[in-house]
């Protein structure tokens, strides 16, 4: 890709990403989500001022029936332009994040490049999530741990 080429995607989702804010309807908000080359499920919530990473917005994937609740941060790339040192250590490199059916990212929560959130997983407010976290678990705090698992055999689910 070239670098004009480049720059004006980048433009345009950050544009987008600021409709998507101001945007009252949630399933509008999903639409420009779209728009900006996510991956997004059926019967999905995402709240409002959620910051999606707009350098590879493409590699954010949302199952069905999942929660995104205001001011997370979903990243997936990290990179320091400064030549230094750090940047020796710490190369730029960019990854995937998926967040699987079902699961529920509480408010002020920020998923790192790379993780997967597995099927009914919970997320808990404020959580930084370094590494893939199982399906049905709990986890929480910085960096985010498992607190427990969910056990969901007896909760009922109405009928979408
Ligand atoms: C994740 C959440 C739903 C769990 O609720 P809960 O009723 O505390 O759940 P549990 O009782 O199962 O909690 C289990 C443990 O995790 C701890 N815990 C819960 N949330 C935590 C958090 N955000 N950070 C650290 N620990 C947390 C609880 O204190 C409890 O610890 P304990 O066993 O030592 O008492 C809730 O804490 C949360 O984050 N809610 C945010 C809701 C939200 O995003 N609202 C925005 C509008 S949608």
């Amino acid at each position: 890709m070239t670098f004009r080429r480049a720059l004006t995607l980048f433009m345009r989702r950050m544009v987008l990403s600021r409709l998507a804010n101001w945007c009252p309807f949630v399933s509008m908000r999903l639409t420009i989500y779209r728009l900006m080359g996510m991956t997004i499920g059926r019967d999905v919530y995402i709240g409002f001022h959620v910051e999606f990473d707009t350098n590879f917005t493409e590699l954010i994937r949302i199952g069905d029936g999942v929660t995104i609740s205001h001011r997370c941060i979903i990243a997936t790339h990290m990179a320091t332009d400064a030549n230094t040192r750090l940047r020796q250590l710490y190369p730029g490199r960019s990854a995937p994040v998926e967040i699987q059916d079902g699961a529920w990212i509480c408010t002020g929560a920020v998923l790192l490049p790379g993780v997967t959130i597995g099927r009914e997983a919970l997320v808990a407010a404020g959580a930084v999530v370094t590494s893939d976290v199982a399906p049905r678990t709990l986890v929480a705090g910085v960096p985010a741990r498992s607190i427990k698992s969910l056990d969901l055999s007896d909760a009922a689910v109405s009928a979408g």
